[in-house]
């Protein structure tokens, strides 16, 4: 008998994309589908349709663009959310309605203001009417950790006659433990009659950190199915991290012995992408992706992994898809070397962006002596992750000093037309940022601001990160240059024209709000 395979279920365009500051645009989120495709997930959940119409149209893209993976929309559990929900991914390959409802005694008298008989009522229609559409129907008990676990058996047992394909068990608001958890996934598989004809599946959320744990333990007990973010983006703390529990599958497989269809060298690109998207760093020591996961700082360990690597390395960076720190390109290489490159790092370009980033890395490498892995993949991510370009920055000066005020001149192409403004400041960046709000005239509040060098070196380039915040809405963006000014003034860009975006397609539902 062949190893059983545990399904992956990615959220990150879903429960990802409702963290603070992870909203993205349709084209962004395409983007991360057609890369997830590539990782190999099983499943993508491609958005909340309801929620907004630029959600709708987000997952309808995804939905006909994408042929590999299952797409599936999330929907509450009522009719107008089912049928949204099945407009938006009718054109895929393989759709999933993803309903849900939920059943733990805290959110039936705080929140949905039911009795638990009503809830069940609710559940029978919601399954039976999603099935009118299609075969593949999941059903998730929202905070099933938190409901008593009789109702919890008769809740999912209901779902599962009303022709529930797969059921899903989330830790909504990662309350679990993982011996809890699996004495919960236990009792369900002995009492719940049909269970076994199903995908059992499970959803945790990370408040307690234990979210990747909590999956691995279900997964120890029958779960054949996980939902997880890429990076463990999600609401508050986080879903379970992908990279994480496809890594502990695969690196402890003697205690686990399943597989998943992940290419895990695509992981590290997948969560550079995300990363990039979404203007959301990865902590440094983030196990699997962070940008210390695989750096060997005391001398005992380098000397260890220098004289061999198992020493202290459990699982090889390469295996992850993170590129070695070589010196790979300079001035001198042309568009053969520049172009097997980025194909290296999964980026395959037309003719057309070819020649413009190729154009970007000249310049580039006019001012820096050496271009590193990361400095190309800062400048692809500039070029192809930034969308919805209301402001674009042609140029910008600045002048400052230990005997003179700074000041700055930014010019912009703002819905077209060109926009010169100049101002004063407490330093150059200030200067620089009273500028482009003169230009643009967006006044946000600037909430956050880190300058991280990618590459080392003096002529390293800066990458900066901001977010700012504008009338209750939240953007962040980032801006990566030789120069940590321009650094900071693409960020400022990047992240007003996502403010904008996000003012002008204002989310009508949170997926929490039934
Ligand atoms: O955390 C949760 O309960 C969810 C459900 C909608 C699956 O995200
Ligand atoms: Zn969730």
């Amino acid at each position: 008998m062949g190893e059983e395979i545990v399904k992956i279920f990615d959220t990150t365009l879903r429960d990802g994309e409702q963290a603070p500051g992870c909203g993205m645009t349709a084209e962004e989120k395409l983007k991360v589908a057609y890369q997830l495709e590539k990782l190999g997930v099983d499943i993508i959940e491609a958005g909340f349709p309801i929620s907004s119409e630029g959600d709708f149209q987000a997952v309808r893209l995804i939905a006909e663009k994408i042929r590999n993976c299952e797409i599936a929309a999330l929907c509450r559990a009522n009719f107008k959310d089912i049928d949204r929900g099945w407009e938006a991914i009718k054109v895929a390959e393989c759709p999933r309605i993803h309903t849900f409802i939920a059943t733990s005694d805290i959110h039936l008298k705080y929140k949905l203001r039911k009795t638990r008989e009503e809830v069940l009522e609710i559940i029978d229609a919601a399954v039976r009417y999603a099935k009118r559409y299609t075969e593949n129907v999941e059903f998730s008990c929202e905070d099933a950790t938190r409901t008593d676990l009789d109702y919890l058996c008769q809740a999912v047992e209901v779902a599962i006659k009303a022709g529930a394909t797969t059921i899903n068990i989330p830790d909504t608001v990662g309350y679990t433990i993982p011996e809890e958890f699996a004495y919960i996934i236990r009792v369900l598989r002995e009492r719940v009659s049909g269970l076994d004809k199903v995908t059992l599946s499970v959803h945790c959320h990370n408040d307690l950190g234990l979210a990747v744990a909590n999956s691995l333990a279900a997964i120890k007990e029958g779960a054949r199915q996980v939902e997880c973010t890429i990076n463990g983006i999600g609401e508050r703390a986080g879903n379970a991290s992908l990279e994480e529990i496809v890594m502990a599958l695969k690196v402890r497989h003697d205690r686990h012995p399943f597989k998943t269809r992940i290419v895990t060298e695509q992981i590290y690109p997948t969560s550079r992408l995300v990363s990039q998207v979404t203007g959301v760093n990865v902590q440094p020591n983030k196990a699997i992706v962070g940008a210390n996961a695989f750096a060997h700082e005391a001398g005992i360990h380098q000397d260890g992994v220098l004289k061999e690597r198992m020493t202290y390395e459990i699982m090889r960076p390469e295996e992850v898809g993170i590129p070695s720190n070589k010196i790979i390109l300079g001035k001198h290489s042309g568009r053969h070397a520049f172009r097997k490159r980025l194909e290296e790092f999964g980026y395959f370009l037309n003719d057309k962006d070819f020649e413009i980033a190729f154009q970007r890395f000249k310049d580039l490498a006019d001012k820096k002596k050496y271009v590193f892995d990361e400095d190309i993949e800062a400048l692809i991510g500039e070029q192809f992750v930034r969308s919805s370009d209301f402001y674009k920055l042609i140029s910008v000066n600045f002048a400052s000093g230990t005997d003179m005020q700074p000041v700055a001149t930014v010019r912009l192409l703002i819905d077209g037309k060109e926009v010169t403004a100049s101002e004063y400041g407490d330093g150059p960046v200030d200067a620089v940022y009273k500028a482009i709000s003169k230009a643009t005239g967006m006044h946000p509040n600037l909430e956050h601001y880190v300058v991280s060098a990618i590459t080392g070196g003096t002529d390293a380039q800066g990458e900066v990160t901001v977010r700012v915040e504008e009338d209750g809405v939240v953007s962040q963006g980032q801006g990566a240059s030789t120069d940590i000014v321009v650094a900071s003034a693409k960020a400022f860009i990047n992240a007003l024209n996502k403010l904008r975006w996000r003012k002008e397609h204002p989310r009508r539902a949170s997926s929490k709000g039934i």
